[in-house]
């Protein structure tokens, strides 16, 4: 047992994303996303349309199932519940002028759901589901004119959930537009796409992401709306200076998008890189002002660390959340190659409050692994201790980060419920508390079972952090 140093109104919950649990792809007018040509997550390119062994067309038809799943929520004791909406399912084709109000009302239903059962909603407007149109007619985010149509799109959802949602995220993991152009940002695959390009994207968004801001301010009052990036702990993989060097340039690339965020401007180190590389942004005054429009708080996901050196020939990339990076050899991993460092959580807990002095919200974090389905007393379940043990060494890590003075909203791990995968589609790389019958290859009833780790998360939630094991 540890002393908590979780505060009064910590908000306990889970999180996930429309592409990954929906399903109903093409239903109640949805338009295609990038997710439905994506069948093998980032692990092979796209194909020309959705094919029949995309798990992420049927997911776990929470689109049907959110009541029940949700009833389950509540009963872990969830206070807050992170879901993103689709955006092809309010503007198919992302352009339109008018909104599908088919798309509208479901998550009405969803809201209606959590209201039910006093369970805050936590929003994601944008999670790697940029309508696939907007893709291939406009080349993603690298066009200028994402931002008039994501302006819509988030002006829609506040206009029509302002009132019900306190809490809205602008972009899932905003960093990755540099990683995975495609399922980030839209961006399609090409032979002359440039780090302009990129940059440019990485620009765009950052000024929808203030606009967004900005109208949520205008009508939607009480809202608080962050900004979410991957947190991602860099060692020096030698004490030599010039590591350490490497280090800091390289968590400049992610930090860049939080000072933004929350200070309004680029910072000096950004402008420097890019005047390095000989990349003139378009920037126009306008943007400048639209930036200004800083976030209410950060979030962030967190999953594991990474190491990094100067060395050119020791630049091996492992295998990791999108970023990546080299192996720390210290560390263990978990079954896909991410690397498990607990304390890393408070580093970048630490690291982000005392740079932005903004309230920080862990909104992704967890252990995919393969679990085994048993029977014990007549009663489905998985005894997933390797997860419990993941979740409570991060938690714990949560409470010493807020014990020396950070502020922190709530915590959502990651896949509350098993979901698709989003960098590799499969069903067997598992984050629930709660086991979904569904295979990789698609068979399955799609029943639900309580995993253990289902009623020790509850207990958790219950004394506010109380049972867990320092
Ligand atoms: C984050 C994403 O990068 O990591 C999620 O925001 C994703 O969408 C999560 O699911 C875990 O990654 P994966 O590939 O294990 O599903």
């Amino acid at each position: 047992m540890t002393t908590t140093s979780f505060p009064e109104g910590f908000l306990w919950g889970g999180a996930v994303a429309a592409n990954q649990i929906e399903g109903a792809y093409d239903q109640d007018g949805k338009g295609l996303s990038v997710q439905d040509v994506l069948p093998q997550g980032l692990r092979t390119p796209r194909t020309p349309g959705p094919t029949p062994d995309n798990l992420k067309l049927e997911a776990i038809d929470f689109y049907h199932r959110y009541a029940q799943d949700i009833a389950l929520f509540a009963e872990m004791g969830f206070t807050v519940f992170r879901f993103s909406i689709a955006w092809s399912r309010i503007f198919p084709n992302g352009d339109e002028a008018e909104p599908n109000e088919a798309g509208l009302a479901f998550y009405d239903r969803v809201l209606d759901e959590l209201e039910k059962y006093g369970i805050e909603p936590l929003v994601t407007i944008s999670h790697y589901e940029t309508p696939l149109h907007l893709a291939d007619e406009y080349g993603g985010w690298t066009d200028r004119r994402m931002i008039g149509f994501y302006e819509r799109y988030a002006r829609t959802l506040f206009e029509r959930y302002g009132r019900r949602v306190k809490y809205w995220l602008t972009f899932n993991e905003v960093n990755s537009v540099l990683h995975e152009p495609f399922m980030s940002a839209g961006i399609p695959p090409r032979d002359d796409l440039t780090e302009r390009d990129l940059y440019q994207a990485m620009h765009h968004e950052l000024v929808a992401s203030a606009r967004a801001t900005r109208i949520a301010r205008e009508v939607a009052p009480g809202a608080q709306v962050g900004c979410m990036i991957i947190a991602m702990p860099i060692y020096p993989l030698t004490p030599s200076p010039a590591d350490a060097l490497a280090v800091m340039e390289l968590d400049h690339s992610n930090l860049a998008f939080g000072d933004v965020h929350t200070r309004g401007a680029y910072p000096g180190y950004f402008l420097r890189t890019l005047r390095e590389k000989g990349i003139e942004l378009d920037i126009t005054d306008e943007d400048r002002a639209d930036l200004r429009h800083t976030v209410d708080f950060v979030s962030f996901s967190y999953y594991m660390s990474v190491a990094h050196t100067a060395d050119p020939d020791k630049l091996v990339r492992g295998e990791g959340n999108i970023i990546g990076g080299i192996p720390n050899p210290t560390l263990p991993a978990s079954e896909w190659g991410w690397q498990i460092d607990p304390v890393g959580l408070r580093l970048v807990i630490d690291q982000f409050w005392e740079r932005w002095q903004k309230p920080l919200f862990v909104v992704e974090n967890g252990l995919g692994a393969r679990d085994e389905l048993v029977e014990i007393d007549g009663v489905k379940t998985v005894l997933d201790d390797y997860r419990i043990d993941y979740l409570n060494d991060h938690l714990v890590q949560v409470g010493e980060a807020i014990a020396d003075g950070a502020e922190v909203l709530g915590y959502t791990s990651w896949g509350c419920i098993d979901i698709v995968s989003a960098t590799t589609a499969q069903m067997s790389k598992r984050y629930g508390y709660i086991y979904v019958d569904r295979n990789d290859d698609g068979s399955g009833s799609l029943e639900r079972y309580k995993k253990k780790s289902f009623d020790w998360y509850a207990e958790v939630i219950r004394i506010n952090g109380g049972s867990l094991r320092a």
